[in-house]
């Protein structure tokens, strides 16, 4: 059920969780699917109603610094200045894990990756239940991330009984995820937060290790993937004329070669990133729910906000 987080709401929804239930709740990024990351058993049923992997690890969500102090080990220097910059905020760092976060949590690495999301809803669900919580992106395992209740609703309604409604995700693309585990930080996933506003407090941030441990799925080849085929290309020019009639096009912002296409998803009217990353996984919904023959995206500078949509858009178009 989707509810309006009302006080009353709220109560309840901290209340499942302190009982072992399973809770979506919105954050700035996408909504998340939550659960007590101390109880191994309300943690398994959030990889059961997703069907995810056991191997995929998760986020676990604290509402500041004192509860983050009771999950990991010592806050290196470097996070404590990302921590005073970005929290509440899309920035995901995986450290040395505490022993109240059982293995289920993060698949059986020592380390866990936590985040301050910043939303008023999941600061005030986390503070209420009195313990950290572990959400992974409340999806079916594999698929667009949520950026609404309704989308929430859609997948895994028969199987979530409360969904707090907080309205559309402001950032609208999963947090970056950095991990401090060794000497030089490295980059396990681009999101909401730029690589560059990062590297502003930090310095240098490894690239993800390639070909390493399979252990972030974020990073799986085909993933955040919508079910029918999705082209990547850097201009519409390249699709022929003759196929545009049963093709849609995900367009970042408006280009004077767009014509002929069945539909245009146009994320932006003037190529701002951050707002095309605010519609990005709604528009790749509403093409995925239609009919049309072929799906094409076209591709953004790599740069900023761009990393994270353009490895969300080459995960989706993976085969
Ligand atoms: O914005 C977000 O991060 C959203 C909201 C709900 O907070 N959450 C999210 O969670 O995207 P999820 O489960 O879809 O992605 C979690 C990813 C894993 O796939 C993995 O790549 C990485 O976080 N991860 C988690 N624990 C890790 C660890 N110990 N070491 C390395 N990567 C880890
Ligand atoms: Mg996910």
């Amino acid at each position: 059920m989707i509810a309006l987080p009302t006080d009353s709401v709220l109560a309840d929804a901290a209340a499942r969780i302190r009982a072992g239930g399973v809770v979506a709740f919105p954050t700035e990024t996408v909504y998340g699917l939550g659960a007590d990351a101390t109880n191994a058993f309300a943690v398994a049923r959030v990889f059961e109603i997703k069907a995810r992997p056991a191997f995929d690890p998760l986020i676990v969500h604290v509402d500041g610094l004192g509860m983050l102090a009771t999950v990991v080990g010592l806050l290196p220097d470097p996070v404590r200045q990302l921590a005073a910059r970005f929290w509440p905020g899309p920035l995901t760092v995986v450290l040395s894990k505490a022993a109240c976060i059982p293995d289920i949590v993060t698949a059986g690495l020592r380390s866990v990756a936590v985040r301050i999301p910043d939303h008023p809803v999941a600061l005030s669900l986390i503070t209420r239940a009195g313990v950290p919580i572990a959400a992974p992106s409340a999806n079916p395992f594999g698929y667009v991330s949520p950026t609404t209740a309704e989308h929430v609703e859609r997948q895994l309604g028969h199987a979530v009984e409360l969904i707090l409604d907080g309205g559309p995700c402001r950032v609208g693309v999963e947090s970056t995820i950095i991990s401090f585990l060794d000497r030089t930080p490295c980059l396990v996933r681009p999101g909401g937060l730029a690589l560059e506003d990062i590297e502003g407090v930090i310095g240098p941030v490894a690239p993800a290790p390639r070909g390493g441990e399979a252990v972030a799925p974020g990073q799986l080849p085909r993933h955040y993937a919508p079910r029918r085929s999705l082209r990547l290309i850097d201009s519409p020019r390249e699709v022929p004329e003759k196929e545009r009639a049963a093709a849609a096009l995900l367009l970042p912002a408006p280009h004077p070669d767009a014509t002929g296409f069945a539909h245009v998803e146009l994320l932006s009217d003037g190529g701002d990133l951050t707002t095309v990353a605010a519609n990005l996984f709604a528009a790749l919904r509403r093409l995925d729910e239609a009919s049309y023959a072929r799906l094409y995206a076209v591709r953004v500078p790599e740069q900023g906000l761009g990393r994270a949509i353009n490895d969300r858009l080459r995960r989706a178009s993976a085969r």
